[in-house]
């Protein structure tokens, strides 16, 4: 009997542990590209890697609709813009939550895992100003109490803010605060979270803070034992998250709230558009940051409390995502945009290295390139056109494409718009200066990508078919 229970114990508290650790480590999913990978193939991504938490930035459906019933844990996300609207009106919170809450959870059995409402991306976010500040915490009560009025308290509602919310005193790096534009609201949204039981959302960058902070090496940013280390608060620092995450608890603790909960919201290392932008640097860095989560050291001010959750940032490459923080932030990808894995890290989760997407349905193997026989000399101010609509990223300082010669750099910036154009002939026209080829353009680093299908270039086709028909219907009927 007392094996049994023993056994028993031990069984549990093994499922336990497993689901612990096997629950702690998501990812941000964004949509932000002009030819998304499908969301179907992308929860096989998910699955197939084992990763079992996904934070995504908006509530689209058809994303919604490929999570449902695949048991994994997922953040729906209030776009900023709709922050206005949801902290004037009850109403609105309501129809937020039933168009793209309820309606995907009590999808009978088989609904969607939906775990946390994030209401606003960011929105203390330096550049975006105070624009945002005063519907926060409105937002945040009025989509809680719609939850509620839904009977889907379970749940929880958070509000991922960005790091530069913190601050240090510009003559002293120990005396850290919350920056005194969003310091009340903060408060109030500390105080929101605290009365609902949710965590504290935050993006951890020790990649932006190396850009950042003139004092911060890349080897304490790649958790490289090698470091020198930093003191702060009367402690000693080796590496730039335990840094980042203390200064967190250090803030929250000087404002009242020194055990609030806290997810990582976003972390990750992008590797194209930069410099130290790299795949190489990348895997360190996640393999650095893997490690440290499951030594289940914590930090110094939390030893043995590892984050709650964290979620890498990102899933996937995005073409279309806002460059205005800078061009790597279109390569945060653990995969690129077709999903195809840009190097190997165990997410601790039971796969030994990366698992790529299957049956991705690529465009026909046909590039842009500049026509050598013509006169270049328009070749440029074409392809700078080109780079406004286009993604040109990999071709800025440090990027992948950076060292590429003229004019094969035109030819990249013309390939790109082709390619985000669906490969129509007249998307490679650049006033007569554009040639379509079969002859992969591509140089060593530099990758002359190829776009997938999508439903919107599936419909293309389509409706184009259907056009030949009718016009072949009328006539012969003529
Ligand atoms: C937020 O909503 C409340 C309640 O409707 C309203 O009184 C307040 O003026 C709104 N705030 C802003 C800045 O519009
Ligand atoms: C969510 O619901 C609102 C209100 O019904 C709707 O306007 C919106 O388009 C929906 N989708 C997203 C992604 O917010
Ligand atoms: C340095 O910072 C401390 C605490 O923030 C402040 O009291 C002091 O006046 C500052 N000193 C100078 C020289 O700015
Ligand atoms: C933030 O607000 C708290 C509470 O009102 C106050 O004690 C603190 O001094 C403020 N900090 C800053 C940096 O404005
Ligand atoms: C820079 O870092 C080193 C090593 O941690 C430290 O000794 C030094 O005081 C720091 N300098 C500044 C200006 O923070
Ligand atoms: C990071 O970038 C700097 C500047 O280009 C370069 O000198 C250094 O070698 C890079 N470090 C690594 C590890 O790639
Ligand atoms: C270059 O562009 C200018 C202005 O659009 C135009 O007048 C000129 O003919 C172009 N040159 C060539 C060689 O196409
Ligand atoms: C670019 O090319 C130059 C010369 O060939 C080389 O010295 C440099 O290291 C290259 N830079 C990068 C980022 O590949
Ligand atoms: C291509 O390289 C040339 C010469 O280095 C430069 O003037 C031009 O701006 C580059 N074009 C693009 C699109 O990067």
């Amino acid at each position: 009997m007392s094996t049994v229970s023993s056994f028993i114990t031990f069984t549990i508290f093994t499922i336990f542990s497993i689901s612990c650790v096997a629950e702690a480590v998501g990812v941000n999913w964004g949509t932000m590209a002009s030819h998304p990978l499908p969301p179907v193939k992308v929860v096989k991504l998910l699955k197939s890697n084992n990763i079992n938490k996904v934070k995504l930035f908006d509530a689209k459906a058809d994303v919604l609709q490929a999570l449902s019933g695949s048991n994994i844990g997922v953040t729906v996300g209030v776009p900023n813009v709709m922050l206005r609207g949801l902290n004037s009106s009850r109403k609105a919170a309501e129809s937020w939550v039933h168009d793209n809450v309820t309606r995907y959870v009590s999808n009978g059995g088989g609904g969607a895992r939906i775990e946390y409402v994030a209401v606003g991306d960011e929105p203390f976010l330096k550049s975006y100003g105070e624009q945002f500040h005063p519907f926060i915490i409105g937002a945040a009560t009025n989509i809680e109490a719609a939850l509620n009025r839904a009977k889907l308290d379970k749940v929880k509602v958070v509000v991922p803010c960005s790091f530069d919310s913190f601050e240090s005193s510009s003559n002293s790096s120990t005396e850290v605060h919350f920056r005194s534009d969003v310091n009340k609201t903060m408060i109030e949204l500390l105080t929101f979270l605290n009365k609902h039981g949710s965590p504290f959302f935050v993006t951890i960058s020790p990649f932006i803070t190396f850009l950042q902070t003139k004092n911060i090496s890349l080897d304490f940013s790649l958790f490289k034992g090698t470091a020198h280390p930093h003191k702060f608060s009367r402690k000693t620092y080796k590496n730039s998250f335990d840094l980042s995450y203390d200064t967190v608890i250090t803030v929250l603790s000087k404002v009242g709230f020194p055990n609030m909960e806290i997810v990582v919201s976003k972390i990750g290392w992008p590797t194209d558009g930069a410099i130290n932008a790299t795949s190489y640097l990348a895997e360190t860095f996640m393999k650095g940051l893997m490690n440290h989560l499951h030594s289940n050291l914590g930090t110094p001010l939390r030893p043995h409390q590892p984050p709650h959750e964290t979620y890498i940032h990102s899933l996937l490459d995005e073409d279309q995502r806002s460059i205005a923080a800078g061009n790597f932030e279109r390569h945060w990808g653990l995969f690129t945009f077709d999903g195809q894995s840009k190097y190997h890290v165990e997410l601790g989760q039971g796969s030994k290295s990366l698992v790529n997407a299957q049956n991705v349905e690529y465009l026909s193997p046909k590039w842009c390139v500049v026509n050598n026989n013509e006169d270049l000399s328009n070749a440029t101010a074409k392809a700078l056109e080109a780079c406004a609509n286009a993604d040109c990223t990999a071709l800025s300082s440090g990027g992948s494409c950076f060292n590429i010669t003229w004019p094969s750099n035109v030819s990249y910036a013309f390939n790109s718009y082709y390619q985000q154009h669906d490969q129509k002939a007249e998307s490679c026209d650049f006033g007569g200066l554009g040639l379509i080829t079969t002859v992969d353009p591509s140089e060593d680093r530099c990758r002359f990508p190829i776009e997938i299908h999508t439903s919107h270039a599936e419909f293309y086709r389509m409706s184009s078919f259907l056009w030949m028909i009718i016009l072949v219907t009328t006539l012969l009927a003529s």
